[in-house]
C-alpha cells in the first residue's frame, strides 16, 4: 500500500485520562504499518536488510519463521524475493497473539497474491509454537516484549529448531551502559519521533503506556543471551542510538568477535 494511503496512527493523539498498559489490539493492528514506519528508526532499511540476510542464508526445502509477524510486512517482502529467485520448495510460517494483527497479516498477502499454500499465518503464544526444519528465525522488535524470565527459554527453542548454518535475524530497543548516553540516545529517538509528525503529547502517553511492557536489554546483554543459547557467531547488522539488529548464526567451527 502507498505511504499516503496507509491509516495513519493516532493512537495517542487524544489526551488519555487513565493510559493503560500498551497492547497489539484491533486499533494498533489497523495503523501498525504507520506506527511502524514513524516510530522505528529505519524501519524500512532494516526490512530490507533483513529480507536480503533471510534469501541469502535460506536453505532449500526448509522453513522460514517469523515470530511476532505483526502484519506481514516481512513475510510479504521474503515472499517475493523468494518468488523473484525462483525459488518454490519453501515454507514460511508467522506467529503472532494478536487476532488483529493475524487479520492483517492476511489481509496483505492476499493484496500481493503471495503463495498462501506455501505461507501460514498462525495466530498463538510464541512458546507454544513449534520450531523445525528451520534455515531462517526472525524476530523483530519483538523479543523486548517477552518476559526477561523466558527470554533465554524462547532462544533456546529457536535454536534447536534451526538447521546447522541457519540463522536469527533479530531487532531490538536497547539500553546503553551509561546513564547519560541513554538520556542522549532517548532524545535523539524523541527527536525523531517529533520530525515524522508526533506531538509531545503522542511520545509521552506512548512512553507510559510502554513502561514496563517494552522491557529493553543493553547490547551486551543481547549478545549474552544469544551466546548463551548456544549461538557461535553473533554480529550486529544495523544500528542507530537506542535501536540494533543482530544476525546470529548457528555455527560449530566459527567464534563471532562481539
Ligand atoms: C513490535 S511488533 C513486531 C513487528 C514486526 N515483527 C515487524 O517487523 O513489523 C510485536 C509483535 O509481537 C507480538 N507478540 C508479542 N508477544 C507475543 C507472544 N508472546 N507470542 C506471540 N506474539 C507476540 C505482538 O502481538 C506484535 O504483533
Amino acid at each position: 500500500m502507498k505511504d499516503e494511503l496507509k491509516p495513519k496512527d493516532k493512537v495517542f493523539a487524544e489526551n488519555i485520562q487513565t493510559i493503560r498498559p500498551f497492547e497489539f489490539n484491533e486499533n494498533v493492528a489497523h495503523v501498525f504499518d504507520d506506527m511502524a514506519e514513524r516510530s522505528i528508526p529505519f524501519y524500512k532499511e532494516v526490512q530490507k536488510m533483513v529480507t536480503s540476510l533471510a534469501l541469502t542464508y535460506f536453505q532449500e526445502g526448509s522453513t522460514i519463521y517469523d515470530l511476532g509477524s505483526s502484519t506481514a510486512t516481512t513475510i510479504s517482502l521474503i515472499s517475493q524475493g523468494l518468488k523473484d529467485h525462483n525459488i518454490s520448495d519453501y515454507k514460511i510460517r508467522g506467529i503472532d497473539s494478536s487476532e488483529a494483527m493475524c487479520r492483517e497479516a492476511e489481509t496483505k498477502l492476499k493484496s500481493i497474491d503471495a503463495d498462501m499454500d506455501k505461507i501460514r499465518i498462525e495466530e498463538g503464544d510464541l512458546f507454544d509454537c513449534p520450531i523445525e526444519n528451520a534455515s531462517v528465525v526472525i524476530m523483530n522488535y519483538t523479543l523486548q516484549f517477552i518476559d526477561p524470565l523466558k527470554r533465554e527459554k524462547l532462544v533456546q527453542h529457536i535454536y534447536k529448531g534451526l538447521r546447522h548454518n541457519g540463522i536469527l535475524l533479530i531487532s531490538d530497543k536497547t539500553l546503553q551502559s551509561n546513564t547519560d548516553t541513554s538520556r542522549i540516545f532517548i532524545e535523539n529517538y524523541y527527536d525523531k519521533k517529533r520530525k515524522n509528525g508526533y506531538s509531545e503529547l503522542e511520545i509521552s502517553q506512548k512512553r507510559e503506556a510502554l513502561e514496563n511492557v517494552l522491557v529493553p536489554y543493553s547490547v551486551r546483554e543481547e549478545v549474552a543471551l544469544f551466546r548463551n543459547c548456544g549461538f557461535e557467531a553473533v554480529d550486529m547488522f544495523f544500528t542507530w542510538y537506542n535501536f540494533s539488529s543482530f544476525i546470529c548464526i548457528k555455527k560449530n567451527d566459527q567464534v563471532g568477535d562481539l
